[in-house]
């Protein structure tokens, strides 16, 4: 009998004893049918008592993997039989095609080890969160959760979070909804995730804005569909570049992501019309609307939406931090029966401790507090940045204009962009290149300053270091 068992260390015995037996039997080098030695006999074999031996016999045998047939002793299981003997080698499964179309790594910038300031996009400043107001609402959720019935919850989420968005949006959005028109979601992405899921079918058109954000694509790739790239120019996405079959339109514009224009007045009224007129959707990402600097007030393009087709996605990533896997999506009535069925099927509801807590912080009021407090701060280093770039670097670059959200887009004249990043790393600075977010034809070199997790002094520091570098 091919059974060599060893015992490495003293402690763990009967869950070293089961993962060798149990390998030794998948992996074929116990037959099926073949008769093991008795708990007695592999006790004193390996130095062990007869209770480790009998335990691990007794897990094999719930398991499947022995047989027990009393006196006659204990063989490893007949089931087992087509799997032994079979070759080592694996093979690879090959996926649904459709995922071939989704990129390995999506294009957002990875955290950048080592540097002095890294102003990659998509980052808060964790530090300027009142960590004790979110335990003390972590704190009430876990109280209040001891008090629920054992059974799963409403796939729409727990209702004092929708209450509290609902608030939040009317207020800070313009958008009128009540508590049961929000549906939370595990970020904005799987937001984008259940429309395009309960949207495309194989072969169907989505418009997206080009340059435009990778994860939103590839949702909806991954879903089977036609994203065609529909490029956007000072005013937005360009209305009349959206095919005629298109079903879903997705844009973000409050801060379009990368550039940072908002879209204007006469365009939102046009991208209603349009999507009205082909009974589409438009997707409204409003990532980090609530962040807004000079002018008058972006409001939402929901809020013009008499036709209702317009689906809200807003998201917490920036207004919290991204790891908390909080958003929202608030769509048109009709789409939204079929959107609570997507989500049930995919996950049921999501955790309802993060959804509790995060209700009870906007609710007590720590939430505005915070994004009063973030908006102060956010205002300073914006101004900060914007002052280099308008300023001494206004030799090689210029912002692009924009007034809300947590970075700034700065398009660049007689430098590359390749050779601008790599020079400013050997400064320990993070700098991140707009050409990954072009997916038509090539568009103009330029950098995504993310600005939010950077200090006034540490944004000084380095663009003088950058402002040298590009003058030497
Ligand atoms: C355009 C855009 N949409 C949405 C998000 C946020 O997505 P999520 O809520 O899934 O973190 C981001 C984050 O960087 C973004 O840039």
């Amino acid at each position: 009998m091919d059974l060599q068992l060893t015992i490495d260390e003293r402690h763990g015995l009967t869950a070293q004893l089961y993962r060798q037996l149990r390998a030794a039997i998948v992996e074929g080098r116990l037959a099926a049918g073949q008769r093991l030695p008795s708990t007695r006999d592999l006790a004193s074999q390996l130095a062990v008592s007869r209770k480790t031996t009998l335990e691990v016999y007794e897990q094999l045998e719930a398991e499947g993997f022995v047989v027990g047939r009393g006196a006659r002793g204990s063989f490893v299981g007949q089931d087992l039989a087509s799997s032994a003997g079979r070759s080592p080698v694996s093979i690879d499964i090959v996926p649904a095609s459709l995922w071939r179309s989704v990129p390995d790594a999506l294009a957002m910038p990875r955290p950048g080890a080592g540097l002095r300031a890294d102003f990659r996009g998509g980052v808060v400043d964790r530090r300027i969160i009142d960590f004790a107001a979110w335990r003390r609402a972590v704190a009430h959720a876990m109280r209040k959760q001891a008090h629920m019935p054992g059974n799963y919850r409403d796939p729409g989420g727990e209702q004092e979070l929708r209450l509290a968005i609902s608030r939040y949006v009317g207020m800070q959005r313009a958008v009128a909804c009540q508590w049961n028109d929000v549906l939370v979601t595990a970020g904005a992405q799987q937001a984008l995730d259940l429309i395009a899921r309960v949207m495309v079918e194989p072969g169907d058109t989505v418009a997206v804005e080009d340059p435009g954000y990778p994860p939103a694509r590839a949702a909806m790739r991954a879903l089977g569909a036609h994203v065609v790239p529909v490029p956007v120019d000072a005013q937005g996405m360009i209305v009349d570049a959206i095919p005629a079959q298109a079903r879903v339109i997705y844009v973000t514009p409050s801060h379009q992501f990368p550039l940072g224009m908002p879209m204007s007045l006469e365009r939102r009224v046009a991208l209603v019309e349009a999507a009205a007129r082909r009974g589409a959707v438009v997707i409204e990402d409003d990532y980090d609307g609530e962040f807004r600097f000079d002018g008058r007030p972006v409001e939402s393009l929901k809020s013009l939406d008499h036709a209702g087709v317009v689906i809200y996605v807003g998201s917490f990533s920036k207004t919290m931090f991204p790891d908390l896997r909080m958003g929202y999506a608030i769509p048109p009535p009709s789409l939204m029966p079929v959107l609570l069925k997507a989500r049930q099927l995919g996950d049921w509801h999501g955790c309802t401790l993060t959804q509790l807590a995060l209700g009870h912080f906007m609710l007590e009021g720590d939430f505005g507090r915070h994004l009063r407090r973030a908006q102060r701060i956010y205002a300073r280093r914006r101004e900060t940045l914007l002052g280099w770039i308008q300023g001494p670097l206004a030799a090689w670059m210029e912002a692009a204009p924009s007034s809300a959200g947590i970075h700034i887009t700065a398009l660049l004249r007689g430098i590359g962009e390749a050779d601008t990043v790599a020079r400013a790393a050997t400064h320990g600075i993070g700098l991140h290149g707009i050409t990954p977010f072009y997916e038509g034809s090539p568009g103009p070199a330029g950098l995504l300053f993310g600005y939010a997790a950077v200090d006034v002094d540490d944004i000084n520091a380095s663009m003088s270091a950058l402002v040298s570098e590009l003058g030497s």
